[in-house]
């Protein structure tokens, strides 16, 4: 209860949520009404009850469906607003937040529609956040370098690229030169790999896309020598546990690895990836996990610093909640 407790109240940082994986489906009625966009769905519990996945695919099938009712950049306002706030009440502090604007720029929405909606809510909101626009993995890199070309103009607004959506046949080395576009920005860099894919992604995602974190990177334990290196140059690992039970990477979180991550020193993180889809949010995920594995006070004091540690800010804004 006291472990719990803690868990709720320390301050925290996130850096692994998709803001359209925060749409809940309450929003997504209440968006397609409002935008008079058909649901193949009779009811908000009717979609819940499509929530039941196999694999990472099945998954990414109903989450791009989900985001074709946001048209307006109120819409993405409203969606991120809603994280926001549902993130403060979980004590997070600082959240790093993923886009992937070509989900909507192939429906015709405009790049500046979503990127503002969603910028605008992370000025008025009641945490610092800042964005991580994501190259989805299953398009070409001509596509992806596309994009990057379309965030110029809002270059200010946006702190890094990240790499995700299908995972297995879509190696990191696919996107190199668009990633050395984004380097050459200025731009962080980090990359979804080892969630389904093989440990030799985490290592193509280090050693040809130079990313600065991993997002997942579970499976990195099945390669010693990867384990090694990882640990030696403290490389954060943003695990979402929820997800990784949802997506079927583990069976049960009994067999998440969190737990033998630490042990190895790895600059591991809790985080919760899509919230609406997975059954939690931020708090939600410590929870889970704490309940299911051997887990006590001093890994919780560990993952919250590693996720202050991990963050794209300034030495000095971490100390505060470090
Ligand atoms: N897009 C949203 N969530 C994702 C995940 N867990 N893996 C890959 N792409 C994603
Ligand atoms: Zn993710």
């Amino acid at each position: 209860e006291q472990l719990r407790h803690m868990l709720q109240a320390m301050p925290k940082a996130e850096l692994h949520i998709h803001i359209e994986g925060s749409l809940e489906p309450e929003l997504i009625f209440e968006l397609a009404q409002r935008n008079g966009v058909s649901l193949p769905y009779a009811s908000v519990e009717a979609l819940r009850q499509a929530y039941a996945f196999t694999d990472l695919q099945s998954f990414l099938d109903i989450y791009y469906a989900g985001a074709s009712v946001l048209l307006t950049e109120q819409d993405f306002y409203d969606m991120t607003m809603a994280y926001l706030r549902r993130a403060a009440a979980d004590n997070v502090r600082h959240a790093e937040i993923f886009f992937d604007p070509q989900t909507h720029t192939a429906r015709g929405v405009p790049f500046q529609t979503v990127v503002d909606g969603i910028w605008r809510a992370c000025q008025d909101g009641p945490i610092s956040a800042t964005l991580i626009m994501c190259f989805l993995r299953h398009l070409s890199e001509e596509e992806a370098i596309a994009t990057l070309e379309e965030a110029l103009p809002f270059r200010d607004k946006i702190i890094g690229v990240g790499l995700d959506s299908s995972e297995v046949g879509h190696p990191p080395e696919k996107f190199a030169r668009v990633f050395e576009r984004a380097r050459n920005l200025g731009l962080h860099l980090v990359a979804h790999a080892g969630e389904e894919g093989p440990p030799a992604y985490i290592e193509s995602a280090l050693d040809v896309l130079n990313v600065e974190r991993i997002d997942h990177g579970v499976r990195c334990l099945e390669d010693a020598e990867l384990t090694a290196r990882l640990v030696r140059e403290q490389m954060a690992l943003t695990v979402c546990p929820l997800s990784n039970i949802k997506l079927r990477v583990f069976d049960v979180m009994g067999d998440s690895n969190l737990r033998r991550l630490l042990d190895e020193g790895l600059a591991a993180t809790v985080n919760s990836d899509d919230p609406a889809y997975f059954g939690g949010y931020i708090n939600d995920n410590y929870l889970a996990a704490f309940d299911a594995l051997p887990l006590d006070a001093s890994h919780a004091r560990r993952l919250a610093k590693n996720s202050f540690a991990a963050a794209f800010l300034e030495p000095e804004r971490k100390r505060a909640w470090l």
